[in-house]
This record gives C-alpha cells, structure tokens and sequence, in this order.
C-alpha cells in the first residue's frame, strides 16, 4: 500500500514563516488621512495619479509616515509644497520621513490599467476603465495607507478622452464638469462621508444609465443610475427594481435611510468577485446585473436581487460603519449576507430560501471547515487577505448571526443592530464592538456565544431520544463534539440554539410544541413530561444551528418526519437525511433498498398542499459531494453509481407521478412570479428523473423542451438534461445554444459550464478541448470559473482514478497565476480534499499540489492556498 505521507515534497518553511499576519499583532495607524485629493489623468496605456494627502501624527511617536505601494516609483514626492528626495522604497512602500505634527504630502505616479490582469487596482474592462480596491488594490493605483482603519474624504478628479470615455464617475455626489483641449474632458467627485481607502471607486467609459429615482423615509430624493453598454440598457430593468425595492427594505427591516444624493452601478464584464460595494458607486460583476427571460435562468435573477441588495445593505454595514483590519472582515460580510438572506426570503418562499442557503452552506463552507483550510468567521492569521473572502467568513458568519437573531428573538435583536449601527457610525469597529452592542441592546450576556467568533470547525451533535412508557417521560441526550482544525487541536463546548418538537409516531399529534434550547454543555439533557406515546423528534428546525446532526431515528421515523412536519425545512431535511442513509448503503454495499425513498418522494409529489418550488427541493437527491461528506473515505464512482441507481428507479418506479408532475408544470408565458419559478423548478426536476429512467422518448421531450422553451431557465434545464446524455440530441441542442448565444459572454459561459459538469464518461475529454476552444480565456474569470471551476467541482470527472483530471486543473491553475492570483488561488480547495480520498487519489492529488507549490514565480496567494493543503 501507498504511504501518502511519505511522499517526498519541497522544504515550505522558510517561505511559509515568512510575511504571516497575525490579528494579535494589531496597532493602530501612526498616521491619519483626513483628507485626500485624486488627480487622475487617465488612459487606458498610462494613467498618471497625482494624490495630496493632508496626514496627521496619530500619537506622540517618531515613525516616518509609511504609505503603502504595488511596485510603482513615484515620479515626485513634495512635502508641504517642497520637493523632496529623501524618500524611500521598502518592500514596496514609500516611506517619507517627517518632522510635525501634519503635513501636506502629494505624491505622482503613473500606472498602465491594459496591462493589469490581476483586475485589482485601475484596470480595462471591454474598452473601460475601472477600478477594484478591496481588499488592498488601492496600493496598486497610488501611494497610501491602505489599511481600513484609515478614513478619508475624497475628492477625485478624472480627466479623459471625451470620445473613448464620455462617463467618468467616481464615489459620492458630482461636483463640477467641463471640456479641455485636444477632446479631452474632465469631470469632479466629493464623497462627504470619511471612508477607507478599500471603499474607493472610478468609472471611465462609454456607457449608458438606467435611471430613477428613490425617495427615502424622510423624503430626499436619490437618483440611481445603472450603467451598462448601450445594447446592454434593456437587460437592467431587473436589477433597477431589485435596487428600489433593497432601499425600502432596508429602510423598513433595519431603520436604515440612504445618504448620498446619487447611487451609481456600474456592470462590468471582467471582475474577481461577484460586486464590489464602492461608496455611491458600487461595482458589478456583469453576471449580476443583466438578465432577461431570454438570457438569464430563474436562479440567475435570484441572485441578481441578492447580490444588487447585499451591496447596497453595505453601505450602513460596511462603509458607514467598517472594519478595523481584515481579521474583522465578516463583521460586515457574515452581517450582510445575512440581511441579503432576509430581503430574499421576504421576496417570495422563505423556507425555499433557507433550504438553499443551507444547501449552499453545506456545498462550499462545511467541506472548507472540515479540511486544510479551516479558520474561525474571525481569523488568527493569514498570508494573503484575498484567500480570506471565503464561505465561513461569508455564510457561517451570517449563520452566527442568524444565531444571535434566534437567541434574542425579533426585538431585541432589532434593539441590538440599533444600538451598534448608532454607537459605531463612522467608525473601523470589530467583532467585538457588534456582539458587545448585541448584549448592551438585548440584555443577553453572549460571553459564551463569542466561541463561534474564535472555534473553527463544525459542531457534530448527536441526538437519542429514549422515551419511558411508565412514567410518560421522554428524556433527550444530545452530546456536541467540535472536531480540531489546523491550529486548534481541543475545543469548548459552543453555544448551539436548536429548536427541537415532538410528534406522536401513532397520532401524528404534536406532543411537546416547538421549543428553543440553548445547549453549552458537551452533553445535556432535556426532559419532556406527558409523552403518552412514543415520540418522534424533530431537531435543528429551520437549521437553527449550523451543525451537523447525528439521530438514532429509523428510516421509518424519517419517512413520518417528511410526510407531517410542519417546519419545511425539517421536512426537507427528514427526506435528505433518507435519501444520504441510502445512498450511503448504496455506495457502501453495490445496492440498498430504495422502498423508504422512493415511498417518501410519491408522498411528496401526491401532496397538493406544497407549494411545487419547496417540492422540488424535496424531491432532489443530494449531490455526490455532499453524499461523500458522509463517507470515511470518499468512493466517487461507487457514489455516481448508487445515485443514478436510485435516479433510475425513483424515475421508473414513479413513471406516472413524473410525467403528471411535468404535465402539470406547464407555464403559458414567462412570468417571473415565485408561482411560476416553482412551476418551471419542478418541471426541470420532472424532466431529470424522466430522463433518468431511461424511456426512450425522453431525450425528445428534453429537446421539445429546449426548442420551445420562451426563456432561458427551462432551456437551460433542457440542455443539462441532453447533455448528460447520449442522444444525437444532445449535439444539435449544444451547436444550436451555440449559436444562438455566441456573441453573449453570460450565456456563453453556461454552455461552457453545463458541459463541465456533465456526468458523462468523456467530460474530462471535452473539456480539455473546450480549453483550446477559441472562445475559451484565462483572462475573464467567468469564463475561467464556468470551465475550471465547474469541472473542479464534477465529482466523477475530476476524480477520475488516473489523475487526468487533477493534471488538468492543476496546469490551468499554474497558467491562470500567472494572470490573476485571486482568482487562481480560489480554484485550489478541490485539489485539497485529497485527505478525503483513497491512497492512489490522495497521492495524486498532492502531487499535482506539490507541482504547484513548487512553480517558479508562484503568488503568494496560490503558495498560501496549496501550501496549506499540502500541510
Ligand atoms: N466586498 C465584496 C462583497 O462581498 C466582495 C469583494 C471582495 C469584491 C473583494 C471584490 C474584491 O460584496
Ligand atoms: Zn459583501
């Protein structure tokens, strides 16, 4: 047998102690800038930036004023009016010696926006230019500071060629605009409210603004404004609606009013992350602004309304209130995924809302807190700050305050966001000013809870319900265990909120109702008086701790638990809990009965009183990554085969209920309604397991499907269907997709994706020639995420047992650094799973990790992200 331990790999700790930054070592800044004034003559070859800067001396010390930079010289340094020369470079930073308390320091430097790949900092976008700065971009545009916990005003002022770019925006209101000689014009920006340098933003192009107004509570008007290119205008009529209806909600759910006079969007099509909430001048990823029914899926609006309000929700928690360094980064990140998670499930089904989140949640964020790269919501330490925008700092931590929501109940908590929100505007603030301000809000002491700030990991809860006939006492025994994460060999026990019920197995009668329990012991328990019958137990409902659950509970329990629940998410999560004991059987054994689940889903489907969106979440299995999370050693193919076993005989078994159900689903015309969406979820799900079954028209339907489909969402849905398949079908659907959508880079990216994740024997053929195909760059992150990414994540084709699949990302990985580490470095979380996997797998998984690491020139982001895998 292999050793995978053994496996010789390159010395990393000299490289890997060097440049760790640790949250304990926090001092505040020797400097402040009040103020700051941009002078960008901009082009798209050399942008000169010419920047004064009014510093003042923090404290009594003598350190020079140290101004961060990302490799620029600059071309003068004048202190006071004075040029200067004793300046110097130090790792990058220009560090100015200076001998008062405040001094006016004006620094030039000239960057060249078409040559940067990394999109961070002022780069091109189609023919534009743009600007990101979270986390440290800023450095990358002009000498500073840049650090959160240094606050400024701006004012900006951009000078451009009036043809090539007619727009130029920046943060805040507009001040002043004018034309210069030789086609040039220039235009000037104040934005009023101190911010950091992270929340800084510019916009030069040739684009067009849907426009309107939103008049806040009390009664100012604000003119918005989403930018686009022309032919783009009318796929923003969603994202506009999504912005007004985002401004009222926050207004009415959190007390929270607008301040500025304008607020821009601008899309744009080359972009590391989904948007970027800039100060008035938020920035976005085009994928989450444009949608039409011809061009855009259901989920694809969904997450525009999402990511349109998780932006705008910013601009109380985040920019008006910040964060004092980047260790406290889910302070404003956990916080506002969890009010983006609320105004979605205000928008139509809240329990189909929670069940994808949780779905969500246990996809990206609990493999990442069970592996290499686990840390706490707040971080100890970290190499590079961009590998920390991650799904434990982004969902777990709106699950901790979801957490907090649940324990205080609506009012207090409301009291507590009121009292945080008033006590720390305008300030850098931490973890801890928010639950301090939780506790002073609430009166609930938290001192225990603040153990979710610090423990990685999740907690595993196992739960036995023993109930005594005699004495008509049902007693709970629930025990937690946190298992350790790198650096955190031993845990306390948590504070878990579960909401747990009790249902009768013979009545169906609730015999103890809902109820909150706060556990913080590792074992407790909890005892229910006048259970005359035997009990069935209900836990965790609506997910109300981000755990994991183990129960004694018989499939038959299970099965009641999804027919009579009335908490959906428990229903939900009663049938997944079946359907993963089978297919775990399944996977284990070559075969399992399938009676329980199949039982379950006709269930389901015969209930009229669902709503068909939250039967369609129902009915799904889940997926081969989430089966193997449940598995000692991860057996991809033994699980691709036992799930579409039970595909097939779900899909035969219940033949008619399927074609019913798809029947049933028709829509006349599109509407984007939560009605319709459900309908159009449910039909694709019928489709699914119609296909799955293996009946000789079902390729037709799925290409009747795909031909007459009048919007994008169920031709989406037809054409993942064919192109799992093996029908002559499935080609003609691909070139038809093809060529209809060629010119659309969105949609262009769902024909490369749909065939990255295709189940098919010959994926990692195809995708290897879609690599090469002239569509195909590194230099787009969509583009790079709906190819790499999406294969990275197919279980069975990455996985394949000769390590092809490994190979091939590890070399686009290796390529892609070269262009953007950011968006290289967050591809490597599959390649280190490998602890997961069977010797031959876990050896050619760290070796393919081992060749990255061991890259000339690799980034300090793919060195971190691989070397801790490796570790
Ligand atoms: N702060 C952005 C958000 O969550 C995400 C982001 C991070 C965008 C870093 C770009 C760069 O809304
Ligand atoms: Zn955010």
């Amino acid at each position: 047998m292999l050793d995978v331990q053994a496996i010789a790999h390159p010395p990393l700790a000299p490289l890997a102690a060097a440049g760790v930054i640790r949250r304990e070592d926090y001092t505040p800044p020797d400097w402040q800038v009040p103020e700051i004034a941009l002078d960008f003559a901009l082009d798209a070859a050399a942008t000169r930036v010419r920047a004064t800067l009014q510093v003042v001396r923090s404290s009594a010390h003598d350190q020079p004023l140290v101004l961060d930079g990302g490799g620029q010289t600059p071309l003068s340094v004048i202190v006071d009016g004075v040029a200067i020369n004793d300046w110097r470079l130090e790792g990058g930073a220009l560090i100015v010696p200076l001998s008062g308390a405040a001094h006016v320091v004006e620094t030039e430097v000239e960057i060249a926006p078409e040559r940067n790949t990394q999109l961070m900092g002022l780069y091109a976008s189609g023919g534009n230019l743009c600007t990101q700065c979270e986390a440290e971009g800023f450095r990358r545009i002009t000498f500073f500071p840049d650090r959160p916990d240094v606050l400024s005003v701006y004012t900006v002022r951009l000078a451009a060629d009036k043809a090539r770019y007619p727009v130029l925006l920046a943060n805040g209101d507009p001040i002043a605009a004018g034309d210069l000689p030789d086609g040039r014009h220039w235009a000037e920006w104040r934005d009023p409210f101190p911010k950091p340098s992270y929340l800084f933003a510019l916009v030069a192009g040739d684009l067009v603004a849907n426009r309107a107004t939103f008049t806040t509570m009390s009664g100012r008007d604000v003119a918005l404004g989403i930018w686009v290119r022309a032919a783009d205008l009318p796929k923003t009529e969603h994202a506009l609606a999504a912005l007004q209806t985002s401004m009222a909600w926050d207004e009415r759910v959190y007390g929270r009013e607008y301040d500025l006079d304008v607020f821009n969007i601008v899309a744009v099509d080359d972009f590391n992350f989904g948007a970027m909430e800039n100060k008035g001048l938020n920035i976005f990823n085009s994928r989450y602004i444009l949608a039409d029914a011809d061009t855009a899926t259901d989920y694809d609006f969904d997450a525009i309304a999402a990511v349109v309000a998780h932006e705008y929700f910013h601009n109380w928690s985040g920019n008006r209130i910040t964060c004092r360094d980047w260790f406290q980064l889910s302070l404003k990140e956990g916080f506002t995924v969890f009010r983006d998670q609320g105004f979605s499930a205000d928008q139509g089904s809240a329990a189909v809302k929670r069940i994808e989140d949780v779905r969500g949640l246990r996809a990206a964020q609990f493999p990442e807190d069970a592996g290499p790269l686990a840390h706490p919501i707040r971080p100890d330490e970290y190499q590079e700050i961009s590998n920390f925008y991650t799904a434990t700092i982004y969902n777990k931590g709106a699950e901790v305050i979801r957490m907090i929501a649940t324990i205080l109940g609506p009012e207090r908590f409301r009291a507590g966001t009121d009292l945080y929100f008033d006590r720390f505007d305008g300030t850098a603030a931490t973890c801890e000013d928010f639950v301090a301000s939780m506790e002073a809000g609430s009166g609930v002491d938290l001192s225990q809870f603040r153990l979710w700030y610090a423990q990685a990991g999740t907690p595993r809860v196992t739960a036995s319900l023993h109930h005594d006939t005699g004495s008509d006492r049902a007693t709970l025994t629930v025990s937690q265990r946190t298992p350790p994460t790198p650096g955190q060999p031993s845990k306390q026990p948590m504070v878990l909120p579960l909401k747990l019920k009790l249902f009768g197995a013979q009545t169906a009668q609730t015999l103890a109702p809902e109820q909150l329990v706060l556990l913080d012991q590792p074992t407790e328990h909890i005892v229910f008086e006048g259970v005359g019958e035997r009990p069935i137990l209900s836990i965790n409902r609506g997910f109300s701790a981000p755990v994991v659950i183990e129960t004694d509970r018989s499939a038959a329990d299970l099965a009641f638990l999804s027919a009579h629940d009335d908490d959906p998410f428990a229903r939900y999560e009663a049938m997944q809990q079946l359907m993963l004991d089978t297919l775990v059987e399944s996977a284990a054994n070559g075969t399992a009965d399938h009676q329980a689940v199949i039982a379950a889903i006709a269930g389901t489907l015969d209930n009229a009183a669902l709503d068909p969106a939250f039967i369609a979440e129902a009915v799904l299995l889940p997926s081969d990554a989430f089966v193997g999370d449940q598995m000692a050693r991860v057996d991809p193919e033994a699980i691709f085969r036992a799930r579409e076993a039970l595909r097939a005989d779900v899909g035969q078994r219940l033949a008619g209920r399927w074609r019913a159900a798809y029947d049933a689903a028709q829509v006349d015309r599109f509407e984007y309604t939560p009605a319709a969406k459900g309908l159009r979820r449910l039909k694709t799900v019928a489709l699914g397991y119609i296909a799955a079954s293996g009946v000789d028209d079902a390729a037709g339907l799925a290409f009747a499907q795909f031909e007459g489909a009048d919007n994008m969402t169920d031709r989406q849905g037809a054409l993942a269907t064919l192109v799992a398949g093996e029908s002559p079908e499935r080609v003609a659907a691909l070139d038809i997709f093809y060529n209809r959508y060629g010119d659309n880079a969105l949609v262009l990216d769902k024909w490369f994706q749909v065939q990255a994740l295709s189940s098919r024997a010959d994926t990692l053929a195809t995708v290897e020639e879609l690599a090469r195909h002239r569509d195909f760059t590194l230099a787009n992150p969509n583009r790079a995420r709906a190819l790499i990414g999406a294969f990275s994540a197919n279980q069975r084709a990455f996985h394949a047992a000769d390590g092809a699949g490994y190979r091939f990302v590890a070399d686009q990985l290796i390529a892609l650094d070269k262009l953007n580490p950011q968006t290289a470095a967050k591809m490597i979380p599959p390649l280190g799973r490998w602890r997961r996997f069977d010797e031959a797998r876990a050896a050619l998984m760290r070796q393919e990790l081992e060749r990255i690491v061991a890259t000339p020139g690799l980034s300090k982001d793919m060195f971190e992200q691989a070397s801790k895998s490796l570790a």
